[in-house]
C-alpha cells in the first residue's frame, strides 16, 4: 500500500511517500481503507525523534493517530463492524496510509452528514478538548476562557464549551483570527503582555474554567483570572502547572466520546474548519504547516 512514512528522524522532509505491505486485521481488531487522517502534533513530535515509553518504535514508521474511512477487513470476534461500514476512530500510529488497523473499540460510525475531510480529523483535538472540558467541569452558565482558541484542539474546546452550556467563551489568537473566533462563538482577546488585563476586560469577576493549549505565560495569567485553579487544566505545559497548583489532565480518549462528538456535529453544534487538506504524498507539507504552531482550524490528509 501506499503511505507517508519515516526511515530516520528529522524535519518535515523525513516524511516521504513510500510503498509498505498492508496491514493485517487481527483479533479484536478492523483494517479501515483510510479515506482521510488528522495532522497532529503528535505525529510532528514522533517525526522529529520523541519516542514516547508506550510505543515500540521501528522504521519504517507510520504517523497519524486519527483516520475516517471504510472498514473493509474485519478480525476475528469483532461484530460490531463489518466490511462497507463509514467510520471514524483513533489509534496510536500508522494512519498516513491507505490502511490502517485499529482496535474496533477504538471507531464509531460516520455519521453520513460528516465530509470525509472533517471526520479524518475529528477524533484527536476532539477527544482532547472533551477530556479537559469535563475534568474542568464546564456547566451551564460558565465563562470560560480557551487558550489558542484558533488552532484544532481551541476550535474543538470553545465549541464544545457553548454546547455544554457556557454562556461566554473568551479565546486568545492572533488578530488575524479574531473574525473566526467570532464565527465558532467566542470572544476575541489578544495573546502576549497583559493579557489578565484584556480578560478581565471582558470578565470583570474573573472566569470559571481554563483550558489551556500554550503554556508556559498563558497558563500563568490563567492563574490570574480564574475564580478557582481547580478548573484550570493544560494540553501542553505540566511542569507549569505543578509549580502553579494546577491540577494535571489524567483522563484517556473513549470511544463513548467521540460518539458524543460526532452527534454533536449532525446537529449542528461542533463544527471543524478545515485549514488545508493535503494529499498523502505531500505529508511534508502538512507537517511544515503544522509546525509554523500557527492558522487556524485543522490540517489533514486525503488519501487515494
Ligand atoms: N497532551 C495532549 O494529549 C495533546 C493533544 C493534542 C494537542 N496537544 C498540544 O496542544 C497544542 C495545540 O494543539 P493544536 O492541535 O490545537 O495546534 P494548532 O492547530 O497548531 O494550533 C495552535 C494554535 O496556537 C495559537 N498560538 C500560538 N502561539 C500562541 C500564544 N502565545 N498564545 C495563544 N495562542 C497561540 C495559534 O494561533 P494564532 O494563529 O492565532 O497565533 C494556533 O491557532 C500543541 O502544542 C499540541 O502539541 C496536546
Amino acid at each position: 500500500m501506499k503511505a507517508a512514512a519515516l526511515t530516520s528522524y528529522g524535519a518535515p522532509d523525513v516524511l516521504r511517500p513510500m510503498e509498505i505491505p498492508d496491514p493485517q486485521a487481527g483479533p479484536g481488531t478492523v483494517r479501515v481503507r483510510v479515506r482521510s487522517a488528522g495532522v497532529q502534533h503528535f505525529d510532528s513530535r514522533i517525526r522529529q525523534g520523541w519516542a514516547p515509553p508506550f510505543l515500540d518504535l521501528s522504521f519504517p514508521i507510520v504517523p497519524g493517530n486519527e483516520f475516517a474511512g471504510v472498514v473493509d477487513q474485519v478480525g476475528e470476534g469483532v461484530t460490531a463492524f463489518a466490511p462497507g461500514d463509514e467510520v471514524l476512530g483513533y489509534g496510536t500510529l500508522g494512519s498516513y496510509a491507505q490502511y490502517v488497523v485499529a482496535p474496533a473499540d477504538q471507531i464509531c460510525r460516520k455519521p453520513a452528514s460528516m465530509p470525509w475531510d472533517i471526520a479524518g480529523g475529528f477524533s484527536g483535538n476532539g477527544q482532547g478538548a472533551h477530556m479537559c472540558l469535563e475534568a474542568m467541569g464546564v456547566k451551564q452558565g460558565d465563562t470560560v476562557l480557551v487558550h489558542g482558541a484558533a488552532g484544532a484542539l481551541g476550535t474543538f474546546s470553545v465549541q464544545l464549551a457553548r454546547a455544554w452550556g457556557a454562556t461566554t467563551v473568551i479565546g486568545t489568537a492572533d488578530e488575524a483570527n479574531h473574525d473566526y473566533l467570532r464565527s465558532i462563538g467566542a470572544v476575541p482577546v489578544t495573546y502576549g503582555e497583559g493579557l489578565a488585563e484584556r480578560v478581565r476586560a471582558v470578565a470583570p469577576d474573573g472566569v470559571d474554567a481554563v483550558m489551556d493549549t500554550v503554556g508556559g505565560d498563558a497558563l500563568r495569567a490563567s492563574v490570574e483570572v480564574v475564580k478557582d485553579r481547580e478548573r484550570v487544566r493544560t494540553m501542553v505545559d505540566d511542569e507549569t502547572a505543578k509549580e502553579l497548583g494546577v491540577p494535571l489532565l489524567g483522563a484517556a480518549r473513549s470511544v463513548e466520546r467521540l460518539i458524543e462528538l460526532t452527534g454533536l456535529h449532525e446537529r449542528g453544534l461542533l463544527k471543524l474548519h478545515i485549514r488545508e487538506a493535503f494529499p498523502l504524498d505531500r505529508a511534508a507539507d502538512a507537517h511544515r504547516a503544522l509546525d509554523t504552531g500557527h492558522g487556524r482550524g485543522k490540517l489533514v490528509l486525503l488519501v487515494d
